[in-house]
């Protein structure tokens, strides 16, 4: 069981916050890497009632700020929110978009060990300040580059592959597959339109072109305005996360040293898989998120069916199937048919991605997974953002996963009584 308990975290808005001047067509920036990670820090540290001279380490995850932002060695800029934070030790994490997951549990191990007592972690990723086409390409860099992203694999092209060989192993119809996919992206966009930090929150695209349910999804058209276009078969527009800007944060100490706000990390579980995807079994399951659920699970001493709400890694809609079936939270092959029949709302015994997921949240990489930690911290705490509960769940948990499917970070949270 670990020894470290989350005491604050902090929640910038995602969104697209570089946008094109609509008449000259020149980048105009609203925030930008540095303001993110900057007001996440500030706000992690006030939410745990700390000031920035209580910090006694900083580790951040982030993923390609060298080909998004030109900015290398990143964690030391963590130090700027305060001069009492000089000389605290820095550190940045990356494994792709698992970046920040991995940041929070390299953190608790250094609480663990004793040698630090409050500890920052920080995930950020700003995005849109490069086209569409630079954004792929980087992120086509965290796959075995010279077999896979160098011949023109892209980030959708990987999972589509997972979709194909999960339709294929399951038996599933073209018609069955792509209504799973819409009511996946529909449950998403519903909790989305509650979250008023989501990338499509209130009055977001995905609510002005009332794309809240899977019929309205379903009835787009294939092709012209505002289609439902295939992106890689079989996964359309609206079953592709959200290119985002954003950050989130948690401060971290160890079990039971403060008195109040507290969610006990209960377990947590990292796990790689091979990194060359046509050197893997099959890709209808992820055999390294269902290890890494299992190491959270034990080393919490719970099952699945403790879990009252989950954030799970839906960059494609697929995806969310895949990591729903590794946490155990339905049948392998069943997943899809358990969101087509309406399960996972926040009426539900388990709700997935109260948040609104990275479908409409958004995805900004490297912030991914503590924005996970953070959202649910929140809930926890009975001071959910957006989509809640009856009841602020008492146990969750959250499967963030980095690249192909390669690195995958499962985690057990635990409100204390
Ligand atoms: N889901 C739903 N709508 C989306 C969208 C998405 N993922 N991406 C863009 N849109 C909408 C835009 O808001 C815009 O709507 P509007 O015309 O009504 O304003 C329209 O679609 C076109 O937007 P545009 O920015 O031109 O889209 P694009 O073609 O540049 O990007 C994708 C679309 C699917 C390629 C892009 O969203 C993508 O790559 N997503 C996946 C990101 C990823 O791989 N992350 C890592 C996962 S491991």
């Amino acid at each position: 069981m670990s020894n470290a308990s989350v005491i604050g975290a902090y929640h910038t808005a995602f969104g697209a916050f570089t946008r094109p001047d609509r008449e000259t067509g020149a980048l105009i920036e609203s925030k930008g890497y540095y303001d993110l990670l900057w007001e996440a820090a500030r706000g992690a540290i006030e939410d745990a009632g700390l000031e920035p001279k209580d910090i006694d380490g900083i580790w951040l995850g982030t993923a390609f700020p060298e080909g998004f932002v030109d900015q290398a060695h990143p964690a030391p800029l963590a130090l700027e929110i305060d001069p009492a934070l000089r000389f605290v030790p820095t550190q940045r994490l990356e494994g792709a978009c698992a970046s920040s997951s991995v940041a929070l549990y390299n953190a608790i191990y250094a609480v663990e060990s004793g040698r630090f007592k409050r500890a920052l972690v920080l995930g950020v990723e700003k995005m849109t300040s490069v086209s569409t086409q630079v954004m792929t390409a980087l992120l086509a860099r965290a796959s075995y580059w010279p077999e896979e992203g160098a011949v023109g694999l892209t980030a959708p092209g990987m999972f589509a592959a997972y979709a194909q060989a999960y339709q294929a192993h399951y038996q599933i119809s073209d018609a069955a597959l792509r209504r799973a996919f819409a009511h996946v992206s529909a449950l998403g966009y519903r909790n989305g339109a509650k979250n008023p930090l989501a990338h499509f929150g209130p009055g977001g695209l995905a609510e002005r072109k009332g794309l809240l349910t899977a019929e309205a999804i379903l009835a787009l058209p294939d092709e012209g305005p505002g289609a439902n276009a295939v992106v890689a078969a079989p996964l359309r527009l609206h079953d592709c996360s959200l290119v985002s800007d954003g950050a989130a944060a948690v401060v971290i100490a160890p079990r039971g040293a403060v008195a109040g706000r507290e969610v006990h990390i209960a377990g947590i579980g990292q796990t790689t898989e091979v990194m060359r995807m046509g050197q893997r079994a099959q890709l209808y399951r992820h055999d390294a998120g269902i290890e890494a659920a299992r190491r959270a699970y034990t080393e919490a001493g719970i099952t699945a069916a403790a879990v009252e709400a989950a954030e799970v890694h839906d960059c494609f809609s697929i995806n969310q199937i895949l990591c729903t079936e590794a946490l155990g939270l339905s049948a392998h092959g069943r997943a899809g048919f358990d969101y087509t029949e309406g399960r996972f709302t926040h009426e539900d015994h388990c709700a997935v991605n109260l948040s609104g997921g990275l479908k409409a949240k958004g995805h900004p990489v490297g912030a991914t997974g503590v924005s996970m930690h953070a959202m649910l911290f929140k809930q926890m705490m009975g001071e959910g953002i957006g989509q809640t509960k009856a009841q602020p769940p008492a146990v969750t948990a959250t499967l963030n996963v980095g690249g192909s499917g390669v690195t995958h970070c499962a985690t057990v949270l635990r409100r204390e009584a």
